[in-house]
């Protein structure tokens, strides 16, 4: 049976370790072939090998707009072709209060994380364009971007950011048959959220346990949870899903625990007085 994505090529930042390296053997599986974007060259490296033909990696410092310009040509060049666009790499940025965050630092966080999507956009858009076959682009935002209080100052602005510039570009690029949509990850374990909640970014197995708990679904966010939202929007099942922010966060976050706490509240009262309602 073909796979969800047979034929087509995409382009994973951030492809390296964590929720860009589950989406590069979730797309592998599903017949794409995949450009591999990440600072880690000995680990990209490395990865890219065990897909054979199926993929390569580029060095690529998302936050330098040249780089990103040409993995984007390294996919066309190599693959004959990009039909998505994953702009995923990032990093938790600046941390500790407004008052001290040190403007270099808000600059280069921002680069980071979202200067890099833009250039992503950007790049991909051109080359879909030429190519005359359109395709898609997805961009990795957070549950902080859609409010704030669950990462820091710079990390939350920058991920508010990619759900704007998803929104916004995806209105100019639909007509020219490029969807542009995000995903906003709650607490999923990798290397990243690993360091922020054990001190160590290989401790998965304790952040394993430490991020679930909370999670109304008792348990943390793995990459495959993530990769699997991306091959939808990447396959031909969502050619109708543009300037969509898709929440994967087993209901953890964005909703919080306070309604988890109503509906408790409205169990009781069920109980001892048999009304429903209040
Ligand atoms: N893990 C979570 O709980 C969570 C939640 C919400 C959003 N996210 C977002 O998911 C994305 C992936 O993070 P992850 O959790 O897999 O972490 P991770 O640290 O495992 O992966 C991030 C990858 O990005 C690469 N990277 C960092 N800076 C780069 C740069 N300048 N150029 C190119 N590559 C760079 C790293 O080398 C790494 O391979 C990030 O955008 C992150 O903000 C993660």
């Amino acid at each position: 049976m073909a796979g969800r994505l047979e034929g087509k090529v995409a382009v994973i930042t951030g492809g390296a370790s964590g929720i860009g390296a589950g989406t590069v053997e979730r797309f592998i599986a599903e017949g794409a072939r995949c450009v591999i974007a990440d600072i880690q060259v000995d680990a990209g490296a490395a990865f890219a090998q065990k897909f054979g033909n199926k993929a390569i990696f580029v060095k690529t410092d998302v936050a330098n707009e040249n780089e990103v310009e040409a993995v984007v040509a390294a996919a066309v060049k190599h693959f004959g072709r990009i039909d998505c666009m994953f702009n995923n790499a990032g990093i938790l940025g600046a941390v500790g209060p407004v008052t001290e965050i040190p403007g270099d630092a808000w600059s280069r966080s921002i680069d980071v994380l979202l200067s890099s999507v833009f250039y992503g956009i950007k790049h991909a858009a051109k080359a879909m364009i030429a190519s005359g076959n359109g395709g898609n682009i997805i961009n990795t935002t957070s549950t902080a971007g859609l409010r704030a209080g669950l990462g820091p100052h710079v990390y939350t602005a920058a991920k508010h950011g990619v759900v704007g510039l998803t929104q916004s570009t995806s209105t100019e690029l639909g007509p020219l048959g490029i969807r542009v949509n995000a995903i906003a990850p709650g607490g999923t374990v990798s290397g990243l959220t690993a360091w922020l909640v054990t001190g160590s970014s290989d401790n998965l197995t304790d952040a394993n346990s430490k991020i679930g708990v909370s999670n109304p679904m008792r348990r943390a966010g793995q990459p495959a949870d993530i990769a699997n939202a991306a091959l939808f929007l990447a396959s031909d099942e969502a050619s109708y899903v543009n300037g969509h922010v898709l929440v994967v966060d087993g209901a953890g976050e964005v909703i919080g625990d306070r309604n988890h706490r109503f509906v408790q509240l409205g169990s009781q009262i069920v109980q001892e007085t048999g009304r429903i309602g209040l």
